[in-house]
């Protein structure tokens, strides 16, 4: 079938739930696609934040294809190879003691959620209501499932499924004297992304993170992260949280674990995990042996990209504040590593900016309306940035702004090479 049909396909077929560009991907190689009409796309959202070896990645081809042969599912009433060495890995990373292993970003959160609440119910003293508030934050985007999305702030997400989770409270984005005002003896966990990244790449504070960690510490609370988009080496550390210096409770990584195939993870302290037995969670195909045989591969090379990841990640961001000051519709640059956003003065100029790009072959999207934003592959190379950069100058330039450009571009229909 060729675009057009399949477009036509899906609008009778599908649930109306995404309004997909036009484009149709017949295959991928390195930092590249290729569409049915064989044009080229440098990749610089990897699924959003998936395939963060890009595409065909040896070593990943070679660990699917021996383990699919030998074995792709089990359940979880049995013992297979991978889950204990994955978990090792993990846990060693995070500085955390047990992993839980689930299929999406939304049910690691979900189980985050839940043991925040059975390690409430454990700690309730006798004849005591258990700790139930959660506090999430301004902005936060956490999944789609109920307890994610009560826990998700933007009212367009929540509003058409209410009622949702109760005791969930939203406190302003690194507002310190909110946070000190909301929290108190009822508060079971406070919730958060290290970088928000549907909310538009911004980083909490290290202040408030602080101030997060002393007073769940202080008050017998926990805090539970979530790191399904900025973990995982995506900010050039294994974790995000551990550019702050604190350890949390409760850990959640998803998106790139399984380097395109459906994992998550829930990782948690050995006080957290007590409160766990036999029965009171689980999920079928969470942690299968094909997903934890390539997870445990991905972790391996992610773990030798780290260096890569900041360098190339510190020049892209060096050549996006470069523009900044170029182009005055550029508010402002944010992120880390390779999870870096570029705040554009509106929505329907980042809207622009995302469509010369696709059109020119660059694939980026545009979250939070104003907010480009650049999620490439780890394995992405300086020549690569050049070209992105290149075509959001150009695109700039050649696009209506409310403010004016700065410098008058040397040559704005120069053409543009993706090698
Ligand atoms: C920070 C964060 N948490 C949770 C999720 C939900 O993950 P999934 O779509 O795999 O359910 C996402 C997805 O974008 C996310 O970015």
């Amino acid at each position: 079938m060729n675009l057009a049909a399949i477009m036509q396909s899906e609008a009778a077929l599908l649930l109306p739930t995404y309004e997909r560009n036009p484009v149709l991907f017949t295959r991928g190689r390195g930092v590249y696609l290729w569409d049915s009409r064989g044009k080229r796309y440098l990749d610089f959202l990897s699924g959003i934040g998936v395939n963060a070896l890009g595409y065909g990645h040896p070593a990943i081809r070679k660990v699917l294809s021996k383990q699919s042969s030998k074995l792709i599912h089990i359940s979880n009433l049995f013992f297979h190879e991978y889950q204990a060495e994955l978990a090792k890995r993990l846990t060693a990373m995070s500085g955390l003691d047990r992993a839980f292993f689930c299929n999406s970003g939304t049910e690691a959160w979900e189980g985050a959620l839940k043991l925040a609440r059975a390690y409430a119910h454990e700690h309730s003293r006798n004849g005591h209501k258990a700790k139930w508030r959660m506090l999430a934050l301004e902005n936060s985007f956490h999944g789609r499932t109920f307890g994610s999305l009560a826990t998700t702030h933007p009212a367009k997400y929540r509003a058409p499924f209410a009622p949702l989770l109760p005791g969930v409270n939203f406190v302003g984005f690194n507002d310190l004297h909110d946070l000190n005002r909301q929290f108190d003896g009822s508060v079971c966990a406070v919730c958060l992304e290290t970088i928000q990244g549907e909310g538009g790449i911004r980083q909490v504070s290290p202040e408030f993170l602080q101030l997060a960690r002393d007073l769940t510490h202080k008050h017998g609370a926990l805090l539970v992260i979530d790191e399904i988009q900025c973990g995982l080496g995506r900010t050039g550390e294994y974790f995000a949280y551990q550019h702050y210096g604190i350890q949390p409770d409760i850990v959640t990584v998803a998106k790139p674990l399984a380097a395109g195939l459906p994992l998550g993870a829930i990782l948690a302290s050995n006080e957290v995990a007590s409160c766990m037995h036999p029965g009171l969670h689980g999920t079928t195909f969470g942690g299968g042996p094909l997903c934890c045989a390539v997870a445990i591969e991905f972790l391996k090379q992610m773990q030798l990209l780290l260096p890569h990841i900041r360098e190339v990640g510190n020049y892209f961001r060096l050549k996006l504040e470069q523009l900044a000051k170029k182009h005055p519709a550029i508010r402002e640059v944010r992120g880390s590593g390779l999870m870096l956003g570029m705040e554009i003065e509106s929505a329907d100029l980042a809207k622009v900016v995302a469509r010369k790009l696709l059109e020119g072959g660059i694939l980026i999207n545009r979250t939070h309306e104003t907010v480009l934003r650049f999620l490439p592959p780890y394995i992405i190379e300086m020549k690569h940035v050049e070209v992105v950069t290149r075509a959001i100058d150009l695109a700039l330039s050649g696009s209506k702004s409310a403010t004016q450009s700065k410098i008058v571009p040397k040559s704005p229909t120069r053409a543009r090479s993706n090698s």
